[in-house]
């Protein structure tokens, strides 16, 4: 049994060599495609999506905004005091020694609630002496704040920790906005007992 080498036997028995070939789209995805994008902007057209009163978000902005402080609910004066005062004088109420006053036991926030009033209103700048200890910082005003949410919390720091003195009510600060002129911060302790001897 011999070898034989019979190369061109041998190529005539392999396939061709595939080839690409154009291919183009069914006739029928073509179809079904050109229905959709019809059906597509037909719909668009022959709906009337925007002027429907029944679809979409009826919601008012006051429905959204809910109840303001002034619509009867109570306003918190525990949050408030941790949202505008804590950063400074701290959860404890005690401050920081030397930087911020302590508001629990001082002589200030149990006292005169005009004088307390007017340092909200107002802020502070200046040499205050508080629980026997000077201080020389600035006390930022909140005016922002509405009588009810300042009397809320001037009412929470008055009873809170050791401190033991009564509730104010919103229309002190309301009395007390209208009865002052001052546009600058009080300049310092000196300055808010003089509020209290000029009545
Ligand atoms: C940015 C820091 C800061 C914030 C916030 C702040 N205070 Fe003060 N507060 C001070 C400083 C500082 C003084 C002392 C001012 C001075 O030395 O002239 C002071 C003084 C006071 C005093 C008089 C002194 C005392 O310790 O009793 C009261 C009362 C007071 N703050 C209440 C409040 C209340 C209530 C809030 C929140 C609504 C508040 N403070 C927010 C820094 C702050």
């Amino acid at each position: 049994m011999s070898h034989n080498h019979d190369p061109l036997g041998a190529q005539q028995r392999e396939n061709a060599d595939p080839e690409e070939r154009i291919r183009p789209v069914p006739l029928l995805a073509a179809l079904i495609t050109v229905g959709m994008v019809l059906f597509g902007v037909l719909y668009i057209f022959l709906s009337e999506p925007f002027g429907s009163p029944a679809l979409g978000d009826r919601r008012t902005l006051a429905d959204l905004s809910g109840p303001g402080p002034a619509a009867g609910g109570a306003v918190d004066g525990k949050a408030l005091f941790a949202a505008q005062c804590a950063a400074c004088h701290q959860a404890t109420g005690k401050g920081l020694p030397g930087v911020f006053p302590p508001l629990d036991g001082s002589e200030w926030v149990q006292g005169d609630p005009r004088i307390l009033a007017n340092i909200l209103l107002h802020g502070i700048s200046g040499e205050i002496e508080v629980a026997g200890q000077k201080y020389q910082g600035a006390m930022p005003a909140f005016p922002q704040l509405g009588d009810a949410e300042l009397a809320a919390v001037v009412s929470h720091v008055r009873s809170a920790w050791s401190n033991k003195a009564d509730a104010v009510p919103a229309s002190l600060f309301e009395a007390e906005r209208k009865a002052s002129t001052r546009t600058t911060p009080f300049e310092g302790g000196a300055a808010l007992k003089a509020l209290a001897g000029g009545g």
